[in-house]
């Protein structure tokens, strides 16, 4: 009797750590998305700046540039991942976040001028910031989250 008891007492940290692991994936702002849906999302709202773009429909452009500038971040779990795997090039990967937030919000501004041709140059910028980050880190990120 007197081991099971013991055996219970050891298990049980554990279990107060899985029962709020659980209760931490049950917050939707600490569980957040995925960052596979979030790219997901930011595709579509680049598909959708682009058409927009070429259509002059500038509320469109501007709205979906906003969305691009203020997308999500994934749950803290994935973050977490990212930021053990990638050590001391996470401050890069961060930046290059930080980089498509810029090009976005200079975007929508754009569009909120009407005014074509910076939001060409603009939406040129970000999609180059897009790029960058896949190449430097997609493979790398990946790795880390779907091994
Ligand atoms: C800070 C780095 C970073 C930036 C900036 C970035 N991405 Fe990604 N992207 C990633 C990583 C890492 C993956 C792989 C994620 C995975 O497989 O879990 C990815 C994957 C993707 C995917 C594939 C998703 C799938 O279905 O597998 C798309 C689409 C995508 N990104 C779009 C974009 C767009 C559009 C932008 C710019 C508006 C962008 N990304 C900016 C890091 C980045």
């Amino acid at each position: 009797m007197a081991t099971r008891h013991r055996a219970f007492r050891t298990a049980a940290p554990s279990r107060v750590a899985l029962g709020l692991l659980l209760l931490l994936q049950g917050v939707p702002a600490l569980a957040g998305p995925n960052l596979q849906a979030v790219m997901k999302t930011l595709g579509d709202d680049l598909c959708r700046a682009s058409g927009a773009l070429v259509q002059e429909d500038y509320p469109t452009l501007a709205e979906a540039a906003r969305a691009i500038a203020d997308h999500p971040r994934p749950g803290m779990s994935e973050r977490l991942k990212i930021l053990a795997g990638l050590g001391t090039d996470a401050e890069r990967f961060r930046s290059a976040d930080s980089a498509v937030q810029d090009a976005a919000t200079s975007l929508a501004e754009a569009a909120e001028r009407e005014d074509a041709l910076a939001a060409a140059a603009h939406y040129s910028l970000l999609v180059e910031q897009c790029v960058d980050c896949h190449a430097g880190f997609r493979q790398r990120v990946r790795a880390l989250l779907h091994p």
